[in-house]
């Protein structure tokens, strides 16, 4: 990797745990947030966009323990232009060695009559004003015209040079609602880079969402017309369609670095293994044709193509599978396979884990090994994603019996125990044997749910393979997602749906009503 100030050099600016976790049913804990900041500085992003300060407390107090945690990249914070937002942005990421302030507002027509109701000029006055604030606390100062793709030109330029003239050092220019293309995106960066008199002083960036499929299109044909900074998310995580991909869009350009002549900082080889995280965590799972990550991208079926393979993978291989961090063996561990096997598997799967989180995971890692003879990467990397959370009680499953029959309800009974040591047993009826289950864990928790989605996901191959199961239910009128692990697919569903319950019963326990807590939870067998 050349020099960093070359101007080659682009910047990946990952916004996975703000506008990637902004999306519908990817919320995440303070916890999971610490684990993908962590994975994000070893991937070697440049920025991590930690959250939305303002947005609520608990967003102001994750972005400042990531900042605090000080991981290497540049934390950064959103804030609306105004004075309390830019205040705690700068209060939450300050803890950082090196942190920005990203203010925002949108220039588009339609914004600013239908959202904003402000005239051309009072935009102005606002982004002018906010810059100037945030940059007597930080020298690192991002400006984004919120819906630039669909601003008029003259009045984008307009809006460019003021923010450079009141000090952004970065100007991003967002395709919001994904309605560009690439040929038009490449005019508007040419435009920008003949009408702004300074921009060649600033490090002008891209923000691509993926309505018609086109952010990372989009975003290449930003760097090529003079972009160094790429806003992106891990597997393309985002609000509706999702924002540009960065696995995508990083190895775009590592793959034509002939074409682009331009190079990231990213160590593609982490790219595998923190997709797989953030998949995990959020519970989106990737289709398997999901170019670079997905289960498919590497896997060559038909005869014709494996022929070729045989005979040079460059046929029909434009990238190693090594190279984005896909083990090419998915070596099988079993029952015999011991503490050092096991430990050498996780680091070559990409997780770092201290000398507990290995016990643990080696623990549950026999208890499996138990009840399935081969262990694959898709198993050990369910059971690290899981290890630990199950112990966070109040009640913990002991026993799950299920009797089904065609044409007649389901019957389940589970077992409980409680933190005390009381067990509880219950039995219910329902159409099926989830249902039943479910039925069984609310009567015996006393916690009532309605059960919107359950997604059943297998975390291996074979018949016996880990089933990882995510469900969304309702309590108390807000929505919740818990997940769980089992090779028994009823049992990885209790085990999700328990999770949940516990939550509720330990914040009732604190006496505290349901926020806006709609982060996923997790348990293994
Ligand atoms: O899509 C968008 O316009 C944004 C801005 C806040 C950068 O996310
Ligand atoms: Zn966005």
């Amino acid at each position: 990797m050349s020099d960093i100030s070359s101007e080659n050099r682009i910047r990946i600016f990952d916004t996975t745990l703000r506008d990637g976790e902004q999306a519908p049913g990817c919320s995440m804990t303070l916890s999971e947030k610490l684990r993908v900041a962590k994975a994000l500085s070893e991937l070697n992003v440049d920025i991590i966009e930690a959250g939305f300060p303002a947005a609520s407390p608990g967003d102001f107090e994750s972005v400042k323990a990531i900042a605090d945690r000080n991981f290497g990249p540049v934390i950064c914070g959103l804030a609306r232009c105004n004075a309390a937002d830019i205040e705690k942005v700068h209060a939450a990421v300050k803890g950082a060695d090196n942190h920005r302030i990203h203010v925002f507002v949108a220039t588009s027509a339609i914004h600013r009559e239908h959202k904003l109701k402000m005239a051309k000029d009072e935009i102005i006055k606002s982004a002018v004003g906010a810059i100037k604030m945030a940059r007597e606390l930080c020298d690192d100062v991002e400006f984004s015209p919120e819906d630039a793709s669909r601003t008029e030109l003259s009045y984008l330029a307009e809006v460019v040079s003021a923010a450079i003239e009141a000090g952004a050092t970065t100007v991003n220019i967002p395709d919001t609602v994904g309605y560009t293309v690439p040929a038009e995106f490449d005019q508007l960066f040419h435009y920008l880079k003949e009408h702004v008199a300074r921009i060649n002083e600033i490090t002008l960036s891209v923000h691509c969402h993926n309505d018609l499929g086109m952010a990372v299109a989009n975003s290449l044909a930003a760097i090529g017309a003079g972009a160094r900074q790429i806003e992106c998310t891990i597997n393309g995580i985002g609000e509706r369609a999702g924002n540009c991909s960065l696995e995508e869009v990083v190895m775009a350009i590592k793959t034509r670095a002939e074409f682009f002549g331009l190079e990231t900082g990213i160590d593609t080889t982490r790219l595998y293994p923190t997709s797989r995280l953030v998949s995990n965590i959020t519970g989106m799972h990737l289709p398997r044709n999901k170019a670079i990550v997905g289960e498919n991208a590497f896997a060559h079926e038909a005869g014709i193509h494996q022929h070729g393979m045989l005979q040079h993978a460059s046929t029909y291989e434009i990238m190693r599978p090594e190279d984005v961090g896909l083990s090419k063996s998915n070596l099988v561990l079993g029952k015999h396979s011991g503490r050092h096997a096991f430990r050498d598997r996780v680091k070559e799967l990409g997780f770092e884990l201290d000398d507990f989180e290995t016990n643990r995971a080696f623990q549950e890692f026999k208890k499996l090994a138990d009840k399935k003879k081969d262990i694959y990467d898709g198993d050990i990397e369910s059971i690290i994603m899981n290890a630990g959370s199950s112990s966070s009680g109040p009640w913990t499953l002991k026993s799950l019996e299920v009797q089904t029959h065609t044409d007649e309800p389901a019957t389940a009974t589970v077992q409980l125990i409680g933190e005390d040591g009381v067990e509880v047993s219950k039995s219910a009826h329902g159409d099926g044997p989830v249902a039943a289950a479910f039925q069984a864990l609310e009567t015996a928790t006393g916690v009532d749910m309605i059960l919107r989605n359950f997604e059943l996901h297998s975390a291996s191959i074979g018949e016996d393979a880990l089933g990882e199961v995510t469900v969304t239910v309702d309590i108390d009128g807000q929505s919740f997602r818990g997940r769980g692990a089992s090779v028994d697919i009823v049992e990885a569903g209790c085990r999700a749906c328990l999770e949940v319950m516990n939550r509720t019963l330990r914040r009732r326990d604190r006496g505290e009503s349901i926020g806006a807590d709609t982060a996923t939870s997790h348990a293994t067998v």
